[in-house]
Protein backbone atom coordinates (compact mmCIF):
# COMPACT_ATOMS: atom_id res chain seq x y z
CA UNK A 1 0.00 0.00 0.00
CA UNK A 2 1.19 3.43 -0.92
CA UNK A 3 1.16 6.56 1.49
CA UNK A 4 1.62 10.16 0.34
CA UNK A 5 3.70 10.20 3.38
CA UNK A 6 5.67 7.11 3.61
CA UNK A 7 6.69 5.82 0.15
CA UNK A 8 7.82 2.09 -0.57
CA UNK A 9 9.92 0.71 -3.06
CA UNK A 10 11.49 -2.89 -3.96
CA UNK A 11 14.70 -3.00 -5.61
CA UNK A 12 15.77 -6.59 -6.21
CA UNK A 13 15.51 -7.76 -2.81
CA UNK A 14 15.83 -4.71 -0.85
CA UNK A 15 12.88 -2.58 0.44
CA UNK A 16 12.91 0.63 1.03
CA UNK A 17 10.96 3.00 2.89
CA UNK A 18 11.15 7.11 2.65
CA UNK A 19 9.61 9.15 5.03
CA UNK A 20 7.98 11.98 2.88
CA UNK A 21 7.07 14.71 4.68
CA UNK A 22 9.73 17.45 3.21
CA UNK A 23 7.63 20.48 3.74
CA UNK A 24 8.03 19.68 7.80
CA UNK A 25 11.42 18.28 7.40
CA UNK A 26 10.04 14.86 7.28
CA UNK A 27 8.86 15.22 10.99
CA UNK A 28 7.05 12.35 12.12
CA UNK A 29 3.66 13.22 13.35
CA UNK A 30 1.35 9.99 14.80
CA UNK A 31 0.07 9.44 10.80
CA UNK A 32 3.92 9.36 9.72
CA UNK A 33 4.50 6.68 12.27
CA UNK A 34 1.30 4.29 11.95
CA UNK A 35 2.63 4.26 8.28
CA UNK A 36 6.07 4.02 8.81
CA UNK A 37 5.07 0.34 11.29
CA UNK A 38 2.75 -0.36 8.52
CA UNK A 39 5.38 0.17 5.99
CA UNK A 40 7.84 -1.70 7.99
CA UNK A 41 5.65 -4.66 8.33
CA UNK A 42 5.12 -5.00 4.82
CA UNK A 43 8.91 -5.32 4.51
CA UNK A 44 8.90 -7.83 6.71
CA UNK A 45 6.63 -9.96 5.90
CA UNK A 46 7.91 -10.18 2.06
CA UNK A 47 10.00 -13.53 1.75
CA UNK A 48 11.62 -11.91 -0.85
CA UNK A 49 13.08 -9.08 0.80
CA UNK A 50 16.81 -9.83 2.65
CA UNK A 51 17.37 -5.92 4.01
CA UNK A 52 15.39 -2.87 4.92
CA UNK A 53 16.17 0.78 4.01
CA UNK A 54 14.62 3.66 5.75
CA UNK A 55 15.78 6.97 4.46
CA UNK A 56 13.99 11.01 3.94
CA UNK A 57 12.95 12.46 1.44
CA UNK A 58 15.05 15.28 0.35
CA UNK A 59 18.45 16.60 0.75
CA UNK A 60 17.61 18.76 3.77
CA UNK A 61 16.21 16.12 6.38
CA UNK A 62 16.10 12.54 7.15
CA UNK A 63 13.72 13.30 10.31
CA UNK A 64 13.96 16.34 11.75
CA UNK A 65 12.49 14.84 14.86
CA UNK A 66 8.63 14.47 16.25
CA UNK A 67 6.44 15.99 15.17
CA UNK A 68 6.66 19.43 17.67
CA UNK A 69 2.81 20.62 17.13
CA UNK A 70 1.81 17.53 18.02
CA UNK A 71 4.32 17.95 21.63
CA UNK A 72 3.31 21.08 21.74
CA UNK A 73 -0.84 20.01 22.34
CA UNK A 74 -0.21 17.25 24.38
CA UNK A 75 -3.19 17.58 26.73
CA UNK A 76 -2.14 14.68 29.64
CA UNK A 77 0.65 12.79 31.00
CA UNK A 78 -1.22 9.37 29.65
CA UNK A 79 -1.15 11.19 26.31
CA UNK A 80 2.53 11.98 26.34
CA UNK A 81 3.65 8.71 28.11
CA UNK A 82 1.23 7.20 25.10
CA UNK A 83 2.89 8.82 22.37
CA UNK A 84 6.09 7.81 23.98
CA UNK A 85 5.38 3.98 24.72
CA UNK A 86 4.27 3.95 20.85
CA UNK A 87 7.18 5.12 19.20
CA UNK A 88 9.57 2.92 21.90
CA UNK A 89 7.65 -0.27 20.56
CA UNK A 90 8.21 0.83 17.25
CA UNK A 91 11.68 1.20 17.13
CA UNK A 92 11.96 -1.92 19.17
CA UNK A 93 10.53 -4.11 16.87
CA UNK A 94 13.00 -2.13 13.90
CA UNK A 95 16.24 -3.10 16.19
CA UNK A 96 14.74 -6.33 17.41
CA UNK A 97 13.47 -8.05 13.64
CA UNK A 98 15.37 -10.49 12.03
CA UNK A 99 16.30 -8.87 8.62
CA UNK A 100 18.70 -5.98 8.67
CA UNK A 101 17.62 -2.40 8.98
CA UNK A 102 20.22 0.23 6.91
CA UNK A 103 19.37 3.70 8.29
CA UNK A 104 19.98 6.36 5.36
CA UNK A 105 20.80 9.36 6.59
CA UNK A 106 20.30 12.42 4.32
CA UNK A 107 20.52 15.62 6.36
CA UNK A 108 19.11 16.01 9.25
CA UNK A 109 18.35 13.45 12.23
CA UNK A 110 17.56 14.97 15.13
CA UNK A 111 15.39 13.84 18.05
CA UNK A 112 13.17 11.48 17.11
CA UNK A 113 15.08 11.23 14.04
CA UNK A 114 17.98 10.22 15.50
CA UNK A 115 16.33 7.42 17.42
CA UNK A 116 15.14 6.22 14.61
CA UNK A 117 18.71 6.12 12.98
CA UNK A 118 19.84 5.15 16.22
CA UNK A 119 17.60 1.50 16.13
CA UNK A 120 18.81 0.72 13.08
CA UNK A 121 21.89 -1.67 12.16
CA UNK A 122 23.67 0.09 10.36
CA UNK A 123 23.83 3.56 9.93
CA UNK A 124 25.43 5.44 6.74
CA UNK A 125 24.54 9.17 6.61
CA UNK A 126 25.28 11.82 3.66
CA UNK A 127 28.51 14.34 4.40
CA UNK A 128 25.75 17.54 5.15
CA UNK A 129 23.92 14.84 7.69
CA UNK A 130 23.45 16.87 11.31
CA UNK A 131 22.37 14.55 14.96
CA UNK A 132 21.60 15.70 18.00
CA UNK A 133 18.78 15.20 20.20
CA UNK A 134 17.82 18.68 21.21
CA UNK A 135 14.94 17.86 23.09
CA UNK A 136 16.04 19.76 26.10
CA UNK A 137 15.40 22.59 24.62
CA UNK A 138 11.95 22.39 24.07
CA UNK A 139 11.27 21.24 27.62
CA UNK A 140 11.71 17.76 27.13
CA UNK A 141 13.54 15.03 27.13
CA UNK A 142 14.21 12.18 24.37
CA UNK A 143 10.90 10.08 24.65
CA UNK A 144 11.71 7.68 21.88
CA UNK A 145 14.68 5.59 23.63
CA UNK A 146 17.19 8.32 22.75
CA UNK A 147 18.89 8.62 26.78
CA UNK A 148 19.31 4.77 26.75
CA UNK A 149 20.50 4.04 23.25
CA UNK A 150 22.85 7.13 22.79
CA UNK A 151 24.78 6.31 25.83
CA UNK A 152 25.02 2.39 24.48
CA UNK A 153 26.22 4.04 21.03
CA UNK A 154 28.74 7.08 22.02
CA UNK A 155 28.95 6.38 25.59
CA UNK A 156 27.83 7.87 28.77
CA UNK A 157 29.80 10.86 28.43
CA UNK A 158 28.93 11.90 25.15
CA UNK A 159 25.51 11.35 25.67
CA UNK A 160 25.24 13.62 28.40
CA UNK A 161 26.89 16.24 26.38
CA UNK A 162 24.60 16.07 23.34
CA UNK A 163 21.52 16.04 25.79
CA UNK A 164 21.97 17.79 28.57
CA UNK A 165 23.34 20.58 26.00
CA UNK A 166 20.89 19.72 23.07
CA UNK A 167 23.73 19.74 21.01
CA UNK A 168 24.00 19.42 17.22
CA UNK A 169 26.88 17.22 16.02
CA UNK A 170 28.01 17.01 12.23
CA UNK A 171 28.18 13.63 10.11
CA UNK A 172 32.31 13.08 10.83
CA UNK A 173 31.46 14.08 14.39
CA UNK A 174 29.08 11.25 14.58
CA UNK A 175 31.77 9.12 12.75
CA UNK A 176 34.43 9.54 15.41
CA UNK A 177 32.26 8.86 17.65
CA UNK A 178 30.13 5.96 16.75
CA UNK A 179 27.38 7.46 16.17
CA UNK A 180 27.30 6.36 12.27
CA UNK A 181 29.60 3.61 10.67
CA UNK A 182 29.65 5.68 7.24
CA UNK A 183 30.29 8.82 6.14
CA UNK A 184 29.64 9.40 2.18
CA UNK A 185 29.36 12.40 -0.39
CA UNK A 186 25.36 13.50 -0.65
CA UNK A 187 25.37 12.61 -3.96
CA UNK A 188 26.68 9.38 -3.71
CA UNK A 189 24.33 8.45 -0.72
CA UNK A 190 21.67 6.44 -2.52
CA UNK A 191 24.61 4.03 -4.23
CA UNK A 192 26.69 3.43 -1.47
CA UNK A 193 23.65 2.57 0.74
CA UNK A 194 22.68 -0.13 -2.11
CA UNK A 195 26.17 -1.24 -2.53
CA UNK A 196 25.80 -2.20 1.15
CA UNK A 197 22.80 -3.31 0.92
CA UNK A 198 23.11 -5.73 -1.83
CA UNK A 199 26.44 -7.26 0.03
CA UNK A 200 24.36 -8.05 2.82
CA UNK A 201 21.51 -9.39 0.51
CA UNK A 202 24.07 -12.14 -0.34
CA UNK A 203 24.73 -12.99 3.26
CA UNK A 204 23.23 -16.29 4.76
CA UNK A 205 19.35 -14.60 6.24
CA UNK A 206 19.58 -17.40 8.90
CA UNK A 207 22.92 -16.45 9.67
CA UNK A 208 22.49 -12.65 9.68
CA UNK A 209 19.38 -13.00 12.37
CA UNK A 210 21.52 -15.19 14.57
CA UNK A 211 24.37 -12.63 14.60
CA UNK A 212 21.87 -10.02 14.96
CA UNK A 213 19.85 -11.41 18.02
CA UNK A 214 23.24 -12.58 19.82
CA UNK A 215 24.42 -8.90 19.63
CA UNK A 216 21.23 -7.34 20.78
CA UNK A 217 19.79 -9.84 22.92
CA UNK A 218 23.20 -10.36 24.76
CA UNK A 219 24.47 -6.57 25.01
CA UNK A 220 21.45 -6.64 27.83
CA UNK A 221 22.98 -9.40 29.95
CA UNK A 222 25.58 -10.20 31.95
CA UNK A 223 28.66 -11.58 29.36
CA UNK A 224 28.36 -15.64 30.46
CA UNK A 225 24.91 -15.21 29.18
CA UNK A 226 26.04 -13.48 26.30
CA UNK A 227 28.13 -16.29 25.33
CA UNK A 228 25.09 -18.78 26.12
CA UNK A 229 22.63 -16.77 23.27
CA UNK A 230 25.09 -16.96 20.99
CA UNK A 231 25.83 -20.44 21.62
CA UNK A 232 21.98 -20.93 21.02
CA UNK A 233 21.78 -19.25 18.24
CA UNK A 234 25.15 -20.39 16.51
CA UNK A 235 23.20 -24.30 16.67
CA UNK A 236 20.14 -22.75 14.96
CA UNK A 237 22.63 -21.10 12.17
CA UNK A 238 24.53 -24.64 11.94
CA UNK A 239 21.26 -26.46 11.40
CA UNK A 240 20.40 -25.02 7.90
CA UNK A 241 21.46 -25.82 4.59
CA UNK A 242 23.25 -22.25 4.09
CA UNK A 243 25.88 -23.80 6.69
CA UNK A 244 26.47 -27.10 4.58
CA UNK A 245 26.89 -24.98 1.32
CA UNK A 246 28.70 -22.25 3.31
CA UNK A 247 31.47 -24.69 4.28
CA UNK A 248 31.11 -27.13 1.18
CA UNK A 249 31.97 -23.73 -1.04
CA UNK A 250 34.51 -22.76 0.97
CA UNK A 251 36.35 -26.77 0.87
CA UNK A 252 35.53 -26.89 -3.25
CA UNK A 253 37.12 -23.09 -3.70
CA UNK A 254 34.04 -21.42 -5.11
CA UNK A 255 31.83 -18.41 -3.60
CA UNK A 256 28.83 -20.17 -2.03
CA UNK A 257 25.02 -19.49 -3.36
CA UNK A 258 23.29 -19.35 -0.27
CA UNK A 259 19.73 -20.00 -0.06
CA UNK A 260 17.99 -18.36 2.68
CA UNK A 261 17.48 -21.70 5.01
N1 LIG B 1 8.19 19.26 13.88
C1 LIG B 1 7.34 19.97 13.14
N2 LIG B 1 7.76 20.76 12.14
C2 LIG B 1 9.06 20.85 11.90
C3 LIG B 1 10.00 20.14 12.66
C4 LIG B 1 9.51 19.30 13.68
N3 LIG B 1 10.33 18.54 14.42
N4 LIG B 1 11.23 20.43 12.19
C5 LIG B 1 11.06 21.31 11.18
N5 LIG B 1 9.76 21.57 11.01
C6 LIG B 1 9.15 22.46 10.03
C7 LIG B 1 9.36 23.92 10.40
O1 LIG B 1 8.40 24.35 11.35
C8 LIG B 1 9.20 24.59 9.06
O2 LIG B 1 7.84 24.68 8.76
P1 LIG B 1 7.23 26.04 8.09
O3 LIG B 1 7.93 26.13 6.77
O4 LIG B 1 5.79 25.74 7.97
O5 LIG B 1 7.61 27.15 9.00
C9 LIG B 1 9.80 23.58 8.10
O6 LIG B 1 9.80 22.33 8.78
C10 LIG B 1 11.23 23.90 7.71
O7 LIG B 1 11.99 24.04 8.91
P2 LIG B 1 12.86 25.36 9.24
O8 LIG B 1 13.02 25.41 10.73
O9 LIG B 1 12.29 26.56 8.57
O10 LIG B 1 14.23 24.97 8.54
P3 LIG B 1 15.68 25.48 8.94
O11 LIG B 1 16.59 25.04 7.83
O12 LIG B 1 15.66 26.91 9.29
O13 LIG B 1 16.06 24.68 10.27
C11 LIG B 1 16.19 22.72 11.69
C12 LIG B 1 16.21 23.27 10.24
C13 LIG B 1 16.18 21.20 11.59
C14 LIG B 1 17.48 23.18 12.42
C15 LIG B 1 14.94 23.23 12.43
O14 LIG B 1 13.81 22.98 11.63
C16 LIG B 1 14.70 22.58 13.76
O15 LIG B 1 15.38 22.91 14.73
N6 LIG B 1 13.73 21.66 13.85
C17 LIG B 1 13.34 21.03 15.09
C18 LIG B 1 14.34 20.01 15.54
C19 LIG B 1 13.92 19.44 16.88
O16 LIG B 1 13.90 20.11 17.89
N7 LIG B 1 13.61 18.14 16.87
C20 LIG B 1 13.21 17.44 18.06
C21 LIG B 1 11.74 17.42 18.16
S1 LIG B 1 11.20 16.53 19.58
Amino acid sequence: MEYSNILTEKKDSVFVITINRPEALNALNEDTVGKLEHAFDQGLADPGVRVIMITGQGNKAFVAGADINEINSLSSVKAAQDKSIRGIDILFKIEQCDKPVIMVINGYALGGGCELAMAGDIRIASDNAKFGLPEINLGIIPGYGGTQRLPRLVGIGMAKMMIFYGMTIDAQTALQIGLVEKVVPAGQLMEEAFSLANLLAQKPPVALAMAKRSINEGLEVDLKRGCAVESSNFAVACSTEDRREGTRAFLEKRKPQFKGY
